[in-house]
């Protein structure tokens, strides 16, 4: 029999969903700002808590078009740029789409999948995802599957079926070995965007069961996976998701449009970073 595996120390995640919003002017300006209070956060850390913070965390998803320009500050203050959405298809006749490949090229290192709004607004299957997210780590990047419930769902108890279902289907061709380039996000869809986070005991229960789901695809190797939590989150409610153990983070929308409620946010999850690394 093998030796239990050993509990493993996931990093926070701090990642910032921008959607169709900000000029290249205006990212240039966010930048600079919430540079500017990274870096003086982190000037005042002592050298333990400076290099333990090296593993956490700081995701951005802009816009396609902003990815380039925002690349070299990005890679200087250790954030990491991704896209909000790839083609499913690698290259060919597919006009107005863009390649998992070509995101990569201009400086993403993560992408996400399945986002609500792509998959209601959109009208994304459960297959179109699992496309997309094995062309995002065919190409390489980092891939965030998002899943999550609608109202009615959850009304009819749901929940869970509708669950398994979006982690069996994408995650249907996705090797063990790629869990180290895969995080999920759980983004219940009626708290996407309305102001209505959900309360922190149902986000336990559902990523408590979405560990289990993940646990049954991946083997052991599910531990490597974090799993962030998306729907309505601001600096207020943020803490009362990260303290919880099934969590490694937020994935956050609206909130994360202001640089100084952002760089708040940033600072929670690497409290909570250091909490968990250190000792
Ligand atoms: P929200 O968006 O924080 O504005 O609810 C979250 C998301 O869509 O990822």
């Amino acid at each position: 029999m093998k030796p239990p595996s050993q509990p493993f120390r996931r990093s926070v995640h701090i990642a910032a969903n921008w959607k169709l919003n900000q000029s290249r002017a205006e990212a240039a300006a966010w930048m600079r700002e919430f540079v500017a209070h990274l870096r003086q956060g982190w000037d005042e850390l002592s050298p333990e808590s400076a290099r333990l913070l090296q593993t956490f965390r700081i995701l951005i998803f802009p816009t396609l078009t902003l990815i380039e320009p925002l690349q070299e500050m990005a890679r200087r203050a250790r954030i990491e740029l991704g896209a909000q959405d790839v083609s499913r298809f690698e290259r060919g006749a597919y006009t107005g789409e863009v390649a998992a490949w070509q995101v990569r090229e201009v400086g993403a290192v993560w992408a996400l999948v399945g986002h609500s709004e792509r998959r209601r607004i959109f009208g994304e299957s459960d297959e179109v995802v699992a496309e997309k997210l094995g062309r995002v780590l065919d190409a390489g990047l980092r891939g965030m599957l998002l899943v999550g419930e609608t109202l009615k769902e959850r009304e009819a108890g749901r929940t869970e079926e509708v669950l398994r279902r979006q982690l069996s289907t994408a995650l249907e061709g996705v090797e063990p070995a790629d869990a180290i380039r895969l995080a999920l996000a759980y983004e219940p869809v009626w708290a996407v965007g309305t102001g209505r986070n959900a309360d922190p005991e149902l986000v336990r229960e559902a990523a408590a069961f979405i560990r289990g789901v993940l646990e049954e695809i991946l083997g052991e190797d599910a531990r490597f996976v974090p799993l962030l939590y998306g729907g309505s989150v601001n600096p207020e409610n943020l803490l009362g998701y990260l303290v919880l153990e099934q969590l490694d983070g937020a994935l956050i929308g609206g909130a994360s449009l202001d640089p100084g409620d952002f760089w708040e946010m940033v600072k929670l999850g690497a409290a909570v970073h250091l909490r968990r690394f250190q000792g």
